[in-house]
């Protein structure tokens, strides 16, 4: 038997999470331009939620593909959503070595481009496109992912490290804050607020920091699993980056109940895994369900404690527009959101609501 929750299930009176959160924090969701076209779902996203990120219309690769040439019509569209509905727009990424196109660091045969033609590339994509939606964004992942998981040098990889040196991060900043110096800029990472990654993260902040910019916030991803990492760890990174002074956004939140080989939590895309388990093709197992519930409660619970986290985002809002249904298992049944596949409330959901009710009063109004 599924458990079915009470709370929703077209009452249009039932409580909403943004009205819950009232003035204490931003709730907000993820929509790709295609999800625009299921009214069901957008139906459940005007209503449920304060602010809209782009899974990925705006990132380098939709936007300007090919150099020169900017296609903004999907990212437009999904703006135009967020406003016609009260949403605020938070801007999803600036600057990533996935979906990023291969002539803004490479050249024609795939070799790092000269440190100078790298910069100029990188200044021009980013200052058109914040310029492009100055007063429309609340805000910017600037850089998304530069941190390395791996011991040696803190920042991953690249090819706009290669080109460019370990400077580019700062750089992105400089060129964003340049562009708009209204518009918040945010770092954005995975596993950042877990002990292995956090003083990485806080070296980076203290770099861009001494060179006078703004870093309005910390973007936490948050793509957790059931039992880990322990809420204990996630508030201790809280608490690290809070004591730096930074806001602190849960950015791309979920919650995977299905078996990793690898068994960490965090997004990275290369550790796809090849025919990896499906175990919960026919629905989520009451026990499993409740305990997504109780793993929701438990986080947000926590999360309310502290005034410095001003958002948390979830990455997509039901369980079939999920990324991770495709990863790191691609083709699987995954269950881990509030809403159910036909856009119903789950036990999770109920979770999260009175968790943000029983907070919301209690909380001080910090100008969300
Ligand atoms: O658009 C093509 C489509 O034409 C094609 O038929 C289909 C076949 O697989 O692929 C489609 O592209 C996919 C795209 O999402 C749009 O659905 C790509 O293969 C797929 O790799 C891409 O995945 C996105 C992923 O970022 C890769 O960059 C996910 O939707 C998106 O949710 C995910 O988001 C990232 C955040 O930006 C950063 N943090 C991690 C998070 C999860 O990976």
């Amino acid at each position: 038997m599924m458990l079915v929750s009470p709370a929703f299930g077209g009452d249009v009176a039932a409580p909403t999470l943004r009205e819950a959160a009232g003035h204490r924090l931003l709730i907000g969701t993820a929509l790709s331009a295609a999800n625009l076209d299921d009214p069901a779902l957008t139906q459940l996203v005007a209503t449920q939620f304060d602010c809209l990120t782009a899974t990925n219309a705006m990132k380098p690769m939709h936007l300007q593909a090919v150099h020169g040439t900017f296609t903004f019509e999907a990212a437009d569209r999904l703006v135009a959503f967020a406003h016609a509905h009260d949403m605020q727009m938070i801007g999803h990424t600036l600057c990533w070595h996935q979906q990023s196109p291969a002539w803004l660091f490479k050249d024609e045969r795939g070799r790092p481009l000269p440190r100078e033609v790298a910069l100029a590339n990188l200044k021009e994509h980013i200052q058109a496109v914040v310029k492009h939606f100055a007063g429309k964004v609340k805000g910017w992942d600037v850089v998304n992912e530069a941190l390395s998981e791996s011991p040696g040098p803190d920042l991953r990889d690249t090819p706009a490290r290669r080109a460019i040196g370990d400077d580019y991060v700062v750089k992105a900043f400089e060129y964003a804050h340049e562009a708009d110096p209204n518009v918040e800029l945010y770092y954005n990472d995975f596993n950042i607020e877990q002990s292995f990654k956090r003083e990485r993260t806080l070296r980076l902040i203290q770099q861009i920091r001494a060179a006078g910019l703004p870093v309005n916030g910390i973007g936490i991803q948050g793509h957790w699993l059931l039992d880990s990492p322990d809420v204990s760890e996630i508030e201790a990174g809280v608490r690290a980056f809070a004591d730096a002074g930074l806001n602190v956004s849960i950015t791309e939140l979920d919650i995977d109940p299905c078996p990793r080989r690898h068994g960490t939590a965090g997004a990275d895309l290369d550790a796809q895994e090849q025919s990896g388990m499906d175990p919960y093709k026919q629905g989520l197992p009451d026990e499993v369900q409740h305990q997504l519930a109780a793993r929701y409660a438990e986080l947000f619970a926590m999360l309310l404690k502290y005034p410095q986290v001003k958002r948390v985002t979830f990455w997509g809002a039901t369980d079939g527009d999920s990324w991770l249904n495709n990863w790191p298992v691609r083709g699987r049944t995954n269950h881990p959101m509030l809403w159910d596949r036909q856009c119903q409330p789950k036990p999770a959901f109920d979770a999260v609501l009175r968790a943000l009710q029983s907070k919301s009063v209690a909380g001080a109004d910090l100008g969300k």
